[in-house]
C-alpha cells in the first residue's frame, strides 16, 4: 500500500503531505502516519519549519465515517493533534478544497494556516450526529470570536478562504500554487523570528460574553433541532471552553465525541451519508456503461413542473428550451421563471447579471420541431395518459436518434407511455418534486426496456443539476408516493375516528416530520390527491372512509390554502383550526357510523408510519426499490422525513421490526384488516430477528 503520509524536504523546511485518496479522510494509518512524521521530525535539529499539504483534490475532509462503526483505533486523534501543536518549530497547514471535519480540526491544531482562494472551511459533526472531536470545540473559538465559531459549528456550512482570514481562521490566502506560496510564508515567518503561536495557548474569544450567546443558542437549537442529542452537546463542549482551561475542556469534548457515535441519532446520519452516495451504485452495472452526453436539454409544457424543471438545467448552464401548445402559457411560464430567479436577486443569493444569464439559456417555442437537437426531453404536462401518450407519439418523430425521452409523471404506468414511441429503451421516468427548482429528490423511473445507459445518463444528469436521483422501478406512485398512500390514509383515518388535524399533524411534526401530512395537502391543493384517485376509482379499496375528508373538503371547494381553507382555515395567512371543517368530519364519521377512537399522538405516529414502513417492505420484494437504503433517501430528500431517523426502513430497524409486525397484527384487529396485513417480507424479517440493513447485506453480497 502506498504511504498515505509522507515527508519531503525543502532546504530547512520539511513539507508534510496527506496522501489518502479520495478525500484523505483520517483513519487509524492516517494517524500513525502523521504520528510517525512529526515524531521523526522532532527528533531532526535541521528542520526549521513544517508545511502540512494534502495531495489530490482536497485538504483532509474529515475523520474516516466509517470508523466511526469500528471504534476509533490509536493513535487517537488528541494524540496525534497535541504532537502536532506540541512541535518545537513552526507548523503551517496549507489548505486547499474543502477542509472539513477533523481537517478543520487539524488545521487548527496547526500554528498558522494559508488557505488557496477557493478554499473552505467546515465543521460539519452535527450533521453526522456527532460534535468535531479532535479539539475543534475548543480550539476554533480560540482563533475566532464565539459567535462566529457557534455558527460555524451549528450551522455546518463550510466557510471561504476570505472569510475565514476575516474571522481569523487563516493567516493568508494564497492565490498563487499552494505549496510553494505556502513554503514562501513559512520562510517570511522564520525570517521575522516568528515560532510556534499555539490555538491552546489563546483565551476564548467573546468570553465575556459567553454566558448570554450559550443561552441564545441553546434556545435556537432547541427549535429548530428539536429532538436532537448532538447539538445541545456540542454546546456544552463549547461552555467547557470557556469556562475551563483547554485541557480540561477537551476532557469535556472527548467524553461527549466518544458517547455520540453510539446514538441512534447519529447511526441514522451516518447511514444517510453512505445512502446518499450508495443511489447511483446499481447492482448489475459496471463503470464500463457511459453515460450519453446531455448538453441541450427539451421541456414540453411550460407549467409550474415544466418552468421549474426548465430553471434546474439553466442553473446547471444547460440550455432549454420549452414548448408548449399555448402563447399564453409560453409568456406565462417564461415569466414565472424570471419572477422566480428574480426573487432570488432581492434575497442576494444571485445577481442581476446571473438572472440574464440564465434566462438567456431557456427559449419557449410552439413548435416540436424547436426540441430535435435535444440530447434529452422531458415531458411536463398534468397527469392525463392520452395527453402523454400523444406528446410521446410526436416526441418519437422530432427527437433526434439517441435522445432521451422522460416523462415527469408521478403515478402513471410509464412502460404504457413508451409503448407508443418506436424507441421504447430511451424511455424512461424523471419524476420532480415541486417546486422542482428547490427539491432535492428525483425519482428516476426505470422502464421494463429503458437501457442500461439511459439510466447512467439519468443518474449523471441528477448529480450535474445537483439532484439526489433515485431509481425506481414502475407501479403506481414509485417509491414516495406509493408510501405515501397508507400514510396519508390513516391520517385521515384518525380524522373521522375523531383526532382534530391539528392533533394529527401535531403528532406527526412532534415525531419530527417537517409538516403534518393535512396541512401538506392544504399547501398542495386538496383537490389534487383526491383527483388522482378519482382517475383510478376502480382499483381503490371498497372502503367508504378511505381518503373521505379530503373528497369532502374537494366537494366543499375547500381545497386547502389556495382557497383560504381545506383541513385548516388561513385568517391572514395564519394556519388555524377550523371549527366548520371539524363539525363536517365529525358528521360524517357518524353517518359512516366510525367509532370514536380518539386515537392519541402514539397511535397517530404509528398507524401513519407503520403503514408506511409495511408498504415500503412490499416495494422491496416486488424490487420496485432495489434497497432499503435507498428509500430512507427518498423519503428524508423528498418528503421532509426527519434526517436523524434515518429514514423510514432505518427508523423500521430501530424500534425494532418485531415490534413492528406485533403492531400491525394488533392493528389487524383492532383496525380495518384489509389495511393492517404484515408484508411477507417484513413478516420473514422479524421472525428471524433481522432488519432491513441485514436484508440490503445479504442482498448486495
Ligand atoms: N469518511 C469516509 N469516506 C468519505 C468521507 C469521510 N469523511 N468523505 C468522503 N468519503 C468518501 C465517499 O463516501 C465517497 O466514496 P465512494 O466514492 O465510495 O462513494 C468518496 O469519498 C467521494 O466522496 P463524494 O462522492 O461525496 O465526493 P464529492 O467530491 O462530491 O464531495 C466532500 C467531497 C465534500 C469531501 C464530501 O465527500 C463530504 O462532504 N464528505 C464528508 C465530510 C464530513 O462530513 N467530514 C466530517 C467527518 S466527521 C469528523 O471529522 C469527526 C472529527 O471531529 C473527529
Amino acid at each position: 500500500m502506498a504511504e498515505v503520509v509522507r515527508t519531503e524536504r525543502e532546504g530547512e523546511i520539511a513539507v508534510v503531505t496527506i496522501d489518502a485518496p479520495p478525500v484523505n479522510a483520517i483513519n487509524q494509518a492516517v494517524r500513525a502516519g502523521l504520528q510517525q512524521a512529526f515524531a521523526a521530525l522532532r527528533a531532526d535539529p535541521t528542520v526549521k519549519a513544517v508545511v502540512l499539504v494534502c495531495a489530490g483534490k482536497t485538504f483532509v475532509a474529515g475523520a474516516d465515517i466509517k470508523e466511526f462503526d469500528t471504534g476509533i483505533g490509536a493513535p487517537g486523534y488528541h494524540e496525534v493533534y497535541r504532537l502536532i501543536e506540541d512541535s518545537p518549530v513552526p507548523v503551517i497547514a496549507a489548505v486547499h478544497g474543502t477542509a472539513l471535519g477533523g481537517g478543520t480540526e487539524l488545521a487548527l491544531a496547526c500554528h498558522y494556516r494559508v488557505a488557496d482562494k477557493g478554499a473552505r472551511f467546515g465543521l460539519p459533526e452535527l450533521s453526522l450526529g456527532i460534535i468535531p472531536g479532535a479539539g475543534g470545540t475548543q480550539r476554533l473559538p480560540r482563533l475566532m470570536p464565539l459567535e462566529a465559531a457557534l455558527d460555524m459549528m451549528i450551522s455546518g456550512k463550510p466557510t471561504v478562504a476570505a472569510k475565514a482570514a476575516e474571522q481569523g481562521l487563516v493567516d493568508r490566502v494564497i492565490d498563487s500554487e499552494l505549496r510553494s506560496g505556502a513554503i514562501a510564508y513559512a520562510r517570511e515567518l522564520l525570517a521575522q523570528g516568528k515560532g510556534p503561536r499555539r490555538t491552546r495557548e489563546q483565551a476564548v474569544q467573546g468570553a465575556d460574553k459567553a454566558a448570554e450567546l450559550l443561552a441564545a443558542k441553546r434556545a435556537q437549537v432547541a427549535k429548530t433541532m428539536r429532538n436532537r442529542v448532538s447539538p445541545p452537546a456540542l454546546l456544552d463542549a463549547v461552555e467547557a471552553a470557556v469556562k475551563l482551561p483547554f485541557d480540561d475542556g477537551l476532557k469535556v469534548e472527548q467524553a461527549k465525541s466518544d458517547e455520540l457515535p453510539l446514538t441512534t441519532e447519529s447511526k441514522a446520519l451516518r447511514h444517510l451519508f453512505f445512502a446518499e452516495r450508495d443511489v447511483s451504485r446499481i447492482p448489475g452495472l459496471g463503470k464500463e456503461v457511459k453515460p450519453r452526453n446531455v448538453a441541450a436539454v427539451g421541456i414540453v409544457g411550460a407549467g409550474t413542473m415544466g418552468g421549474g424543471i426548465s430553471m434546474c438545467f439553466a442553473n446547471a448552464g444547460i440550455p432549454v428550451t420549452i414548448v408548449d401548445a399555448a402563447q399564453a402559457n409560453l409568456d406565462r411560464g417564461l415569466a414565472t421563471i424570471r419572477k422566480n430567479y428574480q426573487r432570488s436577486v432581492t434575497r442576494g443569493s444571485m445577481s442581476e447579471a446571473q438572472l440574464e444569464q440564465r434566462m438567456a439559456l431557456i427559449s419557449g417555442s410552439l413548435d416540436y420541431a424547436a426540441l430535435s437537437t435535444a440530447d434529452l426531453i422531458i415531458e411536463a404536462v398534468f397527469e392525463n395518459m392520452a395527453l402523454k401518450k400523444e406528446i410521446f407519439a410526436k416526441l418519437d418523430k422530432v427527437a433526434k436518434p439517441g435522445a432521451i425521452l422522460g416523462t415527469n409523471t408521478s403515478t402513471l404506468d410509464i412502460d404504457e407511455i413508451a409503448a407508443v414511441t418506436g424507441r421504447a429503451s430511451d424511455v424512461l421516468g424523471l419524476h420532480f418534486f415541486s417546486p422542482a427548482n428547490v427539491m432535492q429528490l428525483l425519482e428516476i423511473v426505470q422502464c421494463a426496456k429503458t437501457s442500461p445507459d439511459v439510466l447512467v445518463t439519468a443518474l449523471d444528469v441528477a448529480k450535474k443539476i445537483k439532484k439526489t436521483g433515485v431509481v425506481a422501478k414502475v407501479c403506481y406512485g414509485f417509491i414516495g408516493n406509493r408510501m405515501m398512500d397508507p400514510y396519508g390514509r390513516e391520517a385521515e383515518r384518525c380524522v373521522l375516528e375523531g383526532a382534530t388535524p391539528a392533533e394529527v399533524d401535531g403528532a406527526l411534526e412532534k415525531w419530527g416530520m417537517a409538516m403534518g401530512i393535512l396541512a401538506v395537502y392544504d399547501m398542495a391543493g386538496i383537490d389534487i390527491g383526491h383527483l388522482t384517485r378519482e382517475a383510478r376509482k376502480e382499483l381503490l379499496p371498497k372502503d367508504p372512509s378511505f381518503y373521505r375528508p379530503t373528497a369532502l373538503l374537494t366537494e366543499k371547494g375547500w381545497l386547502g390554502q389556495k382557497t383560504g381553507r381545506g383541513y385548516y382555515t388561513y385568517p391572514e395567512g395564519k394556519r388555524t383550526p377550523d371549527a366548520e371543517s371539524i363539525a363536517m368530519f365529525a358528521a360524517e364519521a357518524k353517518r359512516l357510523a366510525i367509532p370514536q377512537r380518539k386515537p392519541d399522538a402514539t397511535e397517530i405516529v404509528e398507524r401513519c408510519l407503520y403503514g408506511m414502513i409495511n408498504e415500503g417492505a412490499l416495494l422491496l420484494e416486488e424490487g420496485i426499490a432495489l434497497r432499503a437504503s435507498d428509500i430512507d433517501v427518498v423519503y428524508t430528500a423528498g418528503y421532509g422525513f426527519p434526517r436523524y431517523r434515518g429514514g423510514p426502513m432505518f427508523y423500521a430497524d430501530s424500534v425494532g421490526l418485531a415490534k413492528i409486525v406485533a403492531r400491525i397484527e394488533e392493528f389487524a384487529k383492532t383496525l380495518d384488516p384489509q389495511y393492517w396485513q404484515p408484508a411477507p417480507l417484513l413478516k420473514k424479517l422479524a421472525a428471524a430477528g433481522s432488519s432491513f440493513a441485514e436484508y440490503q447485506k445479504q442482498q448486495t453480497k
